[in-house]
């Protein structure tokens, strides 16, 4: 997939100009487990304050393991997303009694370890070739090869990643890094390739015909409408009234009568739950509100008149109206 002497031209470029980050010092197993865990979705400025620290304390996989996760989760401070911090620890402990893992599928099994870290560590820690496609990856490639499939969902990652791994270099290492650096340095998103100083410039697709920004393509973001909403939870003796949906959203499943735009005037009327339903295009804002009746046609409407345990066992109400079952009693 990559034009002829790609490979050449990027490592070379990254072997001048790659930025000095502490974690590119030692590329033992460990120590890339942990800076790749402290760099999913934090900038690389956070991580370069707490990287050195947290080995100072945590120097090997056994240290880490015997530690208190309290005492973990001290040394992550500031970095967020906790739970990475808590998977690390697990990783070290399960490194520490069955050893390092040395294939993708073990080190993919590490708590933690998505498709694209253990690409990382692989490629990085192990000489693997196996690419790491994160954004900037399908960012840059997109951009190089002037391909205009659309990079939300799965299918690009998995094409750009074996399309890859039939070129990459001996170096897997330093081409994992490079592409990433290129995406961070270099072919930056929105509107700013510094393409003057790209060590692809002269191979780009999307560069010689000008469309930098046309690249990646992405799926249109719609806005989603947000619909307020009246939900008329009907009681009749120990009976509830639901409605089989006619067209539109969930059509054909059943679910409580919704009026849209609608609130519910007070008298005889319990407002018992609000409740948040998200679709693609739509979310649906409810207010629940319990009626007593003594009335077959309530409100008018065509009502299935069901128990409490017929609606949960028997009635396919789609997870929207989830929220308003508890309300029912036998
Ligand atoms: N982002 C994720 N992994 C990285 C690495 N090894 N170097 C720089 N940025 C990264």
């Amino acid at each position: 997939m990559l034009p002829e002497g790609a490979e050449r031209l990027l490592l070379d470029w990254f072997r001048e100009h790659r930025r000095a980050l502490p974690w590119r010092e030692d590329r033992s197993f460990y120590t890339v487990l942990v800076s790749e865990l402290m760099l999913q979705q934090t900038r690389v400025e956070a991580v370069k304050e707490r990287y050195t620290l947290f080995l100072q304390k945590f120097p090997t996989p056994e240290a880490l393991a015997a530690a208190e996760e309290d005492e973990v989760l001290k040394e992550w401070e500031g970095l967020g997303y906790y739970s990475r911090a808590r998977n690390l620890h697990a990783a070290a402990k399960v490194i520490a009694e069955e050893g390092l893992p040395t294939t993708f599928e073990g080190v993919r099994a590490l708590p933690g370890v998505g498709d694209y870290t253990a690409g990382a560590i692989c490629s990085i820690a192990l000489g693997l070739r196996e690419p790491a496609v994160d954004g900037n990856v399908l960012r840059i490639l997109t951009r190089l090869t002037g391909d205009h499939r659309c990079v939300d969902g799965n299918g690009a990652r998995e094409y750009f990643k074996e399309a890859l791994r039939a070129d990459y270099p001996p170096e897997t290492g330093e081409f994992t890094e490079a592409l990433m650096e290129l995406g961070a340095i270099v072919c930056l998103p929105n509107g700013a390739p510094l393409c003057e100083i790209c060590p692809w410039n002269t191979l780009c697709r999307a560069h010689s015909e000008g469309r930098e920004l046309e690249f990646p393509v992405r799926a249109p973001k719609r806005e989603r409408k947000v619909v307020e909403a009246a939900v008329y939870v009907y009681r009749r003796e120990n009976r509830y009234g639901i409605v089989r949906r006619g067209e539109g959203l969930l059509a054909g499943l059943y679910g409580f009568p919704m009026k849209e735009g609608g609130t519910m005037p007070a008298s005889g009327v319990l407002e018992i739950k609000r409740a948040k339903h998200i679709f693609t295009h739509v979310e649906w804002h409810m207010t629940g509100y319990l009626i007593e009746t003594e009335e077959e046609d309530a409100g008018g409407l065509k009502l299935i008149w069901a128990t409490a345990e017929e609606i949960k066992e028997q009635y396919a109400i789609p997870s929207a109206f989830k929220a308003f079952l508890g309300w029912l009693r036998p």
